[in-house]
C-alpha cells in the first residue's frame, strides 16, 4: 500500500488526579513489568519525501505498563504507532516486538463503511476460530462496555465521531490483544466516555498484562494511564518521566507543553 494513502488512517483495521488509578501501581517509579520487553525501538529514523520527520527515537515497552506519547502536531506521533504495526517501513532503526497480537485505535475510526458495526467487530475476530455464539457474547460484551449496544446493526455513517471513536476502541480489544496501541483514543469524546475509556485502558493493562502505548493530547488520559511518558519534539525525544513529574519538570519542552505556553523552544505550527 503506497504510504500517501495512510496519510489520513484511511484503512481498515484507529489538574492532577489525586489516587489516579495509576498511583497504586507505580513502585520506585516502574509499573509492574515483565523482564523483557514487548516492544524495543531503537535508533528509528522515518522520512517522507525527503522531510524527516523521526530522527533518532529509542524506547522501550514492558507487558503490563503504558507508555504514553505526547508531542506537538506533526511531531511523528501516529507515525510511530504505524511502524510498530508495520503499516509503513523505517529508513532505519530497529523494532523488536514480542507479539504479533496488535490492537490498534486509529486516530480516525478507520470503520469499514460497507459494514454494520457488528460487522465491523467481526472482521477483527476473523482469525480466531471462535464459535458464532461466542463471537456474538464478545462482540456484545465490547459494544455494552463502550454504550453502543443499540448500534451493533448500524453503519457507521449512522454514527457521531465520537461513537465512531467508541466502535474503534470495541474493534480494537476484541481480541485481548497482547499490545495495544492507542492514537487519541478519547479526543472527541465527552468527559464520562472518556473516563469509562481510560478505566478499562487500565483495567486491560493489568488484567492483560499488555504492553500499551497511547498517543494522546489529553491531560487526564495521559495522567491515568500512563506509567511513562516521552515527548516528542521535531523528530526527538526531548523529555523521558513519569507523567506526575511532567508538570514541575523544569525542562523547556517540557514546561512549555505542560503549561500550554507560547514562550519556549516549541513553535505552533513548527513540526
Ligand atoms: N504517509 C505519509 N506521507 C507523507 N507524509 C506523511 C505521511 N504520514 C505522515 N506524514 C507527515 O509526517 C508528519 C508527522 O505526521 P503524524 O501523523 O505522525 O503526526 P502526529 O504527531 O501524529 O500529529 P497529530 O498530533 O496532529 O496527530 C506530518 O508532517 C505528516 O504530514
Ligand atoms: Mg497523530
Amino acid at each position: 500500500m503506497p504510504e500517501e494513502n495512510l496519510a489520513n488512517d484511511d484503512i481498515a483495521a484507529e489538574q492532577p488526579i489525586p489516587g489516579s488509578a495509576k498511583s497504586d501501581k507505580l513502585i520506585n517509579g516502574s509499573s509492574q513489568k515483565g523482564d523483557r520487553p514487548v516492544i524495543s525501538v531503537s535508533h528509528l529514523k522515518k522520512s517522507f519525501h525527503g522531510r524527516p520527520v523521526l530522527k533518532d527515537i529509542n524506547f522501550e515497552v514492558y507487558a503490563g505498563e503504558t507508555l504514553g506519547i505526547v508531542g506537538p502536531s506533526g511531531c511523528g506521533k501516529s507515525t510511530i504507532l504505524k511502524l510498530l504495526c508495520g503499516l509503513i517501513e523505517p529508513d532505519s532503526g530497529d523494532i523488536v516486538i514480542e507479539s504479533k497480537d496488535i490492537g490498534l485505535v486509529f486516530q480516525s475510526s478507520a470503520l469499514l463503511n460497507s459494514l454494520t458495526v457488528k460487522e465491523n467487530l467481526e472482521l477483527a475476530l476473523r482469525e480466531r476460530k471462535m464459535s458464532r455464539k461466542d463471537s456474538d457474547q464478545v462482540i456484545s460484551e465490547r459494544l455494552s462496555l463502550v454504550g453502543l449496544s443499540d448500534y451493533i446493526d448500524a453503519y457507521p455513517s449512522a454514527l457521531s465521531g465520537g461513537q465512531q471513536k467508541r466502535v474503534s476502541f470495541a474493534r480494537a480489544i476484541v481480541t485481548d490483544p497482547k499490545i495495544i496501541l492507542y492514537d487519541e483514543p478519547t479526543t472527541g469524546l465527552d468527559p464520562v466516555m472518556s473516563t469509562v475509556i481510560e478505566d478499562y485502558m487500565i483495567d486491560l493493562e493489568n488484567r492483560l498484562k499488555a504492553a500499551c502505548i497511547v498517543v494522546t493530547h489529553q491531560y487526564s488520559t495521559w495522567m491515568r494511564t500512563a506509567d511513562r511518558m516521552l515527548l516528542m519534539h521535531a523528530g526527538l525525544v526531548e523529555w523521558e518521566g513519569k507523567p506526575e513529574d511532567a508538570l514541575k519538570s523544569d525542562n523547556p519542552y517540557m514546561k512549555q507543553f505542560s503549561h500550554a505556553t507560547k514562550e519556549g523552544p516549541i513553535l505552533a505550527g513548527s513540526v
